[in-house]
């Protein structure tokens, strides 16, 4: 074992990517080897020591992305202690149980997976910059999104703290031994 962890992270608009980066170097902080790849590119080997994936929820859902990449990994991530951060909520008042509920759902779809650790955390939105499709989605006026304006309240205090637990969680699932890592 080389104590290397993998962040692999689905996005459609970059915002993951931003809170994969900031979980990934508190990691690194914690003495960790990470790799931080998208989960299209990304491939678990017999150098990583745990994977932490990092996806946004678009319509109820995990981004497709994510979930075909725990689909194709699927053999090497069961021997792994896996970790996911999810990302959709625009405000953690009213919203985040909600998100919270999708991501329970996900993870009852996703049986298989039983994550050391599961957290939804508040993601980024902006209406000017979204895909066709993402458009006319949000311009129905069903839509939980039509009329929001941009918002960006993610926590990075949160993020950093749920991902400097991580060490110990996914040590404890069977991850990187202490004298494994960089420092304490
Ligand atoms: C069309 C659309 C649908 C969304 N649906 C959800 C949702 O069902 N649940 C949720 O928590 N967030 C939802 N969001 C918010 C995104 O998850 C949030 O903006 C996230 O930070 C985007 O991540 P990304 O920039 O990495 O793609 C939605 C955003 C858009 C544009």
């Amino acid at each position: 074992m080389t104590g290397t962890i993998l962040v692999a992270y689905a996005t459609r608009y970059g915002s993951t990517r931003e809170v994969a980066e900031a979980a990934a170097a508190t990691l690194r902080e914690h003495g960790l080897t990470v790799e931080v790849e998208a989960v299209r590119d990304a491939v678990v080997g017999d150098r990583h020591d745990g994977v932490v994936l990092a996806a946004p929820f678009y319509v109820g859902a995990m981004l497709k992305d994510a979930v075909r990449f725990l689909e194709r990994e699927r053999t090497a991530l069961e021997r792994l202690p896996v970790a996911l951060l999810a990302c959709g909520p625009l405000s953690a008042d009213d919203d985040i149980a909600a998100a919270r509920g999708q991501l329970d759902d996900a993870l009852v779809k996703l049986g298989w997976l039983q994550p050391v650790a599961a957290e939804m955390f508040v993601g980024k939105y902006d209406p000017h910059h979204l895909r066709v499709a993402d458009r006319l989605l949000t311009a129905l006026p069903a839509s939980p999104l039509h009329g929001v304006g941009a918002r960006d309240d993610r926590d990075w205090k949160a993020i950093r703290a749920w991902a400097a637990a991580l060490p110990g969680l996914l040590q404890a699932a069977g991850g990187p031994a202490d004298g494994q890592r960089l420092s304490a």
